[in-house]
């Protein structure tokens, strides 16, 4: 058994790591995140550095754009990089966690990266509880690029790591192997071996898709004395995103039992009150009895919306699966507030309340996924008792400041000239009948 190789970098070896840098064979792997972070990362905003060690890979995404939080179990990696940090780029942070347990609480990155991290993992059993942690603070719809050592590693020859050691022959899924670092005086390594199936098992089983898995080589041509970078893979990077598999939310609609409202989306009724409010028990604004509460769902895929529209029923939304849903708000007192329902947002909420008369307009504004929400209304539903917008002169000039020009362009303020009418729907319960009435 190799003695004196371990990946618990105490002592010196968290600063000898710490001198590690992109360089001889990890440029190969690194040579190809730029590409894939255009391909598939929709916004470079928000991401997370899981195992981020003394900060080598968190630097490298600050360097991209990225605000990012490095995280891992191990103190003096995380001092090293704090300590490399000074000086360089602003929006990076670094928090110690327990393996898998990571302390964010929303599901808000864009992209989730994972560098030399997952082959450091005992068991599978360990792998899948961080895989899942990933997937809960990963943003719907997110991406995950994770770069770990390929299945023919620890059996060739490479620039930057020897990895001929006799324990390191024919190994198999969960053996330990051992490698040392070579640019770094020799810096002796465990790790587990794990293979691209046992990798793609995992990932599958958490709920991501496999994209793309990169097998990055050289060519020949980057002027370095190669090994065997030429004739096969140290590497596989794979680009997961959390998303299913669907062709298109319709596939979804199908499965569930929902029916299309207009092109606004696909919804179904849950449950109804038996309990009846008579009409002289309403309001004015009611036009016959109404169920005391009645639950619908709501499906929405990206790019759909729902027009500004108000109701004379309270309604009570909660958010269910999927991204986050904004919410267009203008109270009745004028004023304009955009509200996401969801985890995905900062401050997105989980159930939000529209009390009768406040003008609302729902969104999926993201550039893939659906996003479903739970709506009960007091008193049930009926396509009577809601108006759609139909007239910017029903907002107040304070709403219509406060609205950004993209909001009031999409929801079509700014432009029609058609008037506010209730709906002829009566006694359908299909949300879409309620609408479009223009003069
Ligand atoms: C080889 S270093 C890579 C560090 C960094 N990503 C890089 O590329 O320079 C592996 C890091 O993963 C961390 N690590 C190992 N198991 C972990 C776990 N279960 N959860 C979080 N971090 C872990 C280790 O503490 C170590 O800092």
């Amino acid at each position: 058994m190799a003695s004196n190789y371990t990946n618990e970098y105490k002592g010196e070896d968290a600063a000898i790591y710490a001198k590690h840098g992109i360089e001889g064979t990890l440029l190969l792997a690194y040579r190809e995140f730029p590409r894939l972070f255009q391909q598939y990362v929709d916004d470079t905003n928000v991401a997370l550095d899981y195992g981020c060690g003394s900060g080598r890979s968190t630097r490298y995404l600050a360097d991209m754009g990225f605000q990012v939080e490095g995280v891992d179990i191990n103190l003096a990696m995380l001092s090293e990089a704090k300590q490399l940090q000074v000086g360089s780029a602003s929006g990076v942070r670094y928090t110690q966690i327990d393996s898998g347990s990571i302390t964010q609480r929303k599901s808000k990155n864009d992209l989730v990266f994972s560098t030399l991290v997952f082959l450091e993992f005992p068991t599978l059993k360990e792998m899948e509880k961080v895989v899942a942690d990933i997937y809960r603070v990963a943003k719907f719809n997110g991406t995950v690029i994770i770069l770990t050592v390929s299945d023919e590693f620890y059996q060739h020859d490479w620039v930057s790591v020897n990895t001929d050691l006799p324990e390191n022959k024919d190994v198999k899924s969960g053996d330990p192997v051992y490698i040392e670092l070579k640019e770094v005086n020799n810096l002796r390594l465990k790790d587990y071996y794990w293979t691209d199936e046992d990798y793609e098992l995992v990932f599958k089983k958490c709920g991501f898709s496999v994209v793309e898995l990169v097998k990055p080589m050289a060519t020949g041509e980057e002027g370095i004395a190669w090994l065997d970078e030429t004739k096969c893979s140290p590497y596989s990077i794979y680009v997961l995103k959390k998303t299913i598999a669907l062709e298109s939310a319709h596939d979804l609609a199908q499965e569930r039992g929902y029916q299309p409202i207009l092109d606004r989306g696909f919804f179904k009724e849950i449950d109804k009150s038996e309990k009846v409010i008579p009409r002289d028990q309403l309001s004015a604004d009611f036009s016959g009895e109404r169920a005391e509460w009645s639950t619908i769902e709501l499906l929405m895929q990206a790019g759909q919306k729902w027009p500004f529209h108000k109701l004379f029923s309270t309604e009570k939304v909660v958010h269910q699966e999927g991204c986050d849903m904004t919410f267009h708000l203008v109270y009745p007192d004028g004023k304009y507030k955009k509200v996401y329902l969801g985890e995905e947002h900062d401050d997105a909420v989980k159930e939000l309340i529209i009390e009768p008369g406040t003008w609302f307009a729902e969104e999926v504004d993201t550039k893939g996924g659906y996003s479903i929400i739970q709506a009960t209304t007091y008193p049930g539903f009926n396509p009577d008792d809601t108006m759609e917008l139909m007239h910017r002169y029903q907002f107040s000039e304070k709403a219509m400041s406060e609205m950004d020009a993209q909001t009031l362009k999409k929801f079509g303020v700014v432009s029609q000239d058609v008037a506010d009418c209730s709906s002829s729907g009566a006694g359908n319960s299909e949300r879409g009948r309620m609408v479009f009435c223009r003069r």
